[in-house]
């Protein structure tokens, strides 16, 4: 069977521009995923569109004194150039005011929900303008807080103290457009009667132990608390209509309709083909694996929400297969929010850095397992001294001497000697090691992985010292040159994911018209003889002055108004890795770090029934409480543990053992017949690394 892959990120609001936290919560990870599996040669297709209906859409719209459809067709047509711009490589970038297509299949999904039972009518009061003729949004509703008093509190939340309110409860409301006052009427909606789904939902949940841990407990302890209906309709003008004739001058609510999108920009992408039934084969066929990249906040809409809408449908679709959720990216050290302008635009940083640059620091800052801060000089520091300086430096360098001084073609190999095999073999390995961490969606450490490999290939160049050999033995710099030449052939299949700008143009270099594949990268073949493409600088480093500028024209933005203090973040001493480093009985940091080592503190520990050897104990690892089991009942009392900071290995394979499940290993050291459990000389929080 072949293994397919849909891979989707979060249809972008097309209501303003995109920011950098969006692109690296839902955005680069999925095309660097993507990109990666068409170079391991799997069939995959990338899919993504516009969400152009809702509520954000209308506030945006009637702001700028235009009609909705006006703003859409404008921040759609801004958002696909932006994704251009990027090197995204979407199979399809749809829009959810395609009516032909989208239209119908959303009002197919409410109707056969109807049908069954799963959707039904309820009465309900809504805050109602009798100025402006129309039942008020949520967000179109001003008041006072009921919690903390502040003024000025949305109808879903009160920006002050945060918490989520009903329009309802809201103080002396006013409708945000009118200023009037808005009385309170009776307006049918249909709800989606989650509770029905909730024990379908609970074992599709459970069996997903593929998932990140805090994904599938946030979503089973959701359930835990019970679903509650939602409320699917809205009555507002923009939108699907709700095919009910009851229902005339109703829409489908905007996260009813939006995910649907997935699908309508497939079914666009297979009509676009020529091969109109294509788009079964992903969302039909169970071989195809359906991955959905998405930001934290929309975890509840994607795993719970969306499972249950495509459950309710008849033609058996598959449910997603994974859902990786990025955390949030701030920015300088304050949360992004677009309302205060605090937020970096896509096509704003793109005026002033590359696009590789970008995507690089959004990748090797991501915001995987916790927050991150996107920090401009940081973002200078990580591109100069890792990218240009170990990368780019290496390619442009081998490359320059190739071309000046061994005629300008790739060069001819000779017999390896030794240094030359373990390099390649070192990139075999890393290319293995950098593919685990992509399909485990560890976008950071898969860079990493990839930097290793420059970084090994800048010591075998100043190790071997080319320039030495020109004039005692040419055929030996011309082997060095060429084992460097392979060298920048695998690691623009490595580098491809991520920095595919550069990546293409090592290609063009070394005159090759394809990508090697994963596996070809392995043994990365050449064209000797070829002439090579001029050289140009790969990565270009980034100057002080557009840091300070950014950080200014920032500042400014959000009202500021004062120049920026550049802050220089600390540069990370970084060494490479010795020649014995590439030799089998060695490990590399990456592979330390593979191990996934973090201080764990012992919440409870008790024996494990009928098997004297075992203590079963519960440890939070930072913010998230494992099961462990491990051997050392006859060295420790449970009490003695409890509230120690021991060192446990979170990522190792899950385990029944004695029937009791344990997420993770502890590590302790044995001598003879003593055993003493690791544990930390001094203190840190649950969840720092072990390095
Ligand atoms: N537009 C939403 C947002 O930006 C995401 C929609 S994802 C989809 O938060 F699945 F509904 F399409
Ligand atoms: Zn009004």
């Amino acid at each position: 069977m072949p293994e397919r892959y849909l891979v989707t990120s979060a249809l972008p609001y097309a209501n303003g521009p995109l920011h950098v936290g969006q692109l690296a919560g839902a955005y680069m990870p999925a095309d660097s995923y993507a990109r990666y599996l068409r170079l391991a040669r799997k069939d995959v297709i990338y899919i993504c569109g516009s969400d152009e209906h809702g509520v954000p859409i209308t506030v945006r719209a009637e702001a700028e004194g235009v009609t909705p459809q006006k703003l859409v067709d404008r921040y759609h047509a801004e958002l696909a150039k932006t994704f251009d711009d990027l090197a995204f490589t979407f199979d399809n970038y749809g829009r959810t005011t395609l009516r032909e297509i989208h239209y119908p299949l959303s009002q197919r999904f409410f109707t056969n929900l109807f049908k069954d039972g799963y959707v039904t009518p309820r009465e309900t009061e809504q805050l109602y303008c009798e100025n402006c003729n129309r039942f008020l949004p949520d967000r179109y509703v001003e008041g006072t807080c009921p919690h903390c008093g502040a003024a000025g509190a949305r109808g879903d939340q009160c920006e002050n103290c945060g918490r989520w309110l009903a329009a309802a409860e809201l103080g002396d409301p006013r409708c945000k457009v009118c200023e009037g006052r808005p009385v309170v009427r009776k307006t049918t909606h249909w709800y989606l009667e989650l509770p029905k789904f909730a024990d379908r939902l609970r074992e599709w949940l459970a069996g997903n132990t593929h998932w990140r841990d805090n994904v599938r407990n946030f979503c089973l302890s959701w359930l835990d608390e019970g679903l509650a209906d939602r409320a699917i309709t809205r009555d507002i003008d923009w939108g699907v209509p709700v095919p009910l004739d009851e229902a005339r001058g109703k829409v489908l609510y905007v996260w009813f309709d939006a995910p649907i999108g997935y699908i309508t920009s497939t079914i666009e992408w297979a009509r676009k083909l020529g091969e109109p039934e294509r788009w079964k084969d992903y969302w039909l066929d169970a071989d195809t694996k359906i991955i959905h990249f998405i930001g934290k906040d929309n975890i509840v809409f994607h795993a719970i929400v969306w499972p249950a809408m495509l459950m309710g449908q008849p033609e058996g679709f598959n449910l997603p297969f994974q859902i990786p959720a990025n955390e949030f990216l701030n920015l300088e050290g304050q949360k992004i929010s677009t309302s205060r302008n605090w937020a970096v635009w896509v096509d704003d940083a793109l005026a002033d850095f590359q696009v590789d640059a970008l995507r690089y620091y959004l990748t090797a800052n991501a915001p995987e397992t916790r927050d991150a801060d996107f920090s401009f000089a940081e973002m200078a520091t990580r591109v100069n001294s890792e990218l240009a300086d170990i990368f780019g430096n290496l390619v442009n360098r081998a490359l320059t001497f190739a071309k000046n001084y061994l005629g300008n073609e790739v060069p001819r190999a000779g017999a390896l000697k030794p240094p030359d095999e373990r390099l390649l073999d070192f990139t075999a390995r890393q290319l293995d090691v950098e593919a685990n961490y992509i399909e485990n969606f560890e976008m950071r450490a898969a860079l990493a992985a990839a930097l290793d490999i420059a970084r090994a290939g800048n010591k075998y160049y100043n190790d071997q010292e080319p320039w030495a050999w020109r004039e005692r033995d040419r055929a030996r710099a011309e082997t060095i040159l060429n084992v460097a030449c392979r060298l920048a052939a695998a690691l623009s299949t490595a580098f491809d994911p991520f920095t595919p700008v550069a990546a293409a143009e090592i290609r063009r270099m070394l005159a090759l018209e394809q990508p090697l594949s994963w596996e070809e990268a392995k043994t990365p073949a050449v064209r000797e003889g070829a002439p090579l493409g001029d050289v140009k600088i790969l990565i270009e480093k980034i100057d002080e002055g557009k840091v300070a500028a950014q950080l200014a024209a920032l500042k400014e933005s959000a009202g500021e108004g004062k120049a920026a203090a550049v802050e220089t973040a600390e540069e990370k001493e970084k060494t490479a890795p010795t020649e014995e480093d590439m030799s089998e009985e060695y490990v590399t940091m990456d592979d330390v770090k593979k191990l996934g080592m973090v201080v764990a503190e012992v919440k409870t520990c008790e024996r494990v029934e009928g098997a004297d050897k075992l203590l079963k104990m519960t440890v939070d690892i930072g913010g998230e409480d494992r099961p462990i089991v491990a051997g050392i009942a006859p060295w420790y009392e449970p009490e003695e543990l409890v509230g120690k900071k021991i060192v446990v290995v979170k990522n190792m394979v899950p385990a029944k053992i004695r029937g009791v499940q344990s997420r993770g290993m502890l590590l302790a050291a044995q001598h003879h017949d003593v055993v003493k459990v690791l544990a930390l000389d001094g203190d840190l929080p649950a969840g720092a690394e072990v390095l």
